[in-house]
């Protein structure tokens, strides 16, 4: 067979403000809202919160965490991810909301997670076989809603690339 064109696609909800959302997600936002205050970001003052809803119904909430040594920093969403992995060890991840804003600014601002991150939330969605939901603050108060991770990393690298 010859060349074959292949087309990956994302889909996604777009939503034009919070109270569209489910009251799962409002309250998961809230939280992600809630840990930008715990961020250490003294070199962007640029604050993320991320919130980490687990099946068992706990929510784990992490914020970035920078460094003189910038690379040695950590982004907000894998602080949260290792941490409720750390705590509720085996525990299915159901969905992680995220959102930014400027130090002292109100105004929350679209952020969408990194190639490293989208690695890391790809490994749980894998390792427990189940969509990990994934909430963001999008421009203009406008709320993005990701019903599966895979979709943001086509052709992942994973533990089958391990097997042998
Ligand atoms: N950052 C996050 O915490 N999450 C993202 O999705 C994007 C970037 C952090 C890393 C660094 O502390 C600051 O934002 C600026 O890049």
């Amino acid at each position: 067979m010859g060349k074959q064109k292949i087309i990956s696609e994302i889909n996604y909800d777009l939503y034009d403000s919070v109270s569209e959302l489910s009251g799962e997600d409002q309250n998961l936002l809230k939280d992600a809202i809630e840990a930008t205050e715990t961020a250490y970001a003294p070199y962007s003052n640029f604050h993320v919160g991320a919130a980490v809803l687990m099946e068992n119904g706990e929510v784990v909430k992490g914020s970035n965490q920078e460094n003189a040594a910038y690379p040695s920093g950590l982004c907000a969403e894998r602080v949260a991810l290792f941490s409720a992995s750390a705590h509720y060890p085996g525990t299915k991840i159901k969905a992680i909301a995220i959102t930014a804003h400027f130090k002292d600014l109100p105004e929350l601002l679209s952020v969408s997670p990194c190639g490293d991150c989208r690695q890391v939330m790809a490994e749980y969605e894998h390792r427990f076989h189940a969509n990990i939901r994934l909430i963001m603050t999008g421009d203009k108060g406008k709320i993005v809603v990701i019903p599966s991770i895979k979709t943001l990393l086509p052709l992942m690298f994973n533990s089958e690339n391990l097997a042998k």
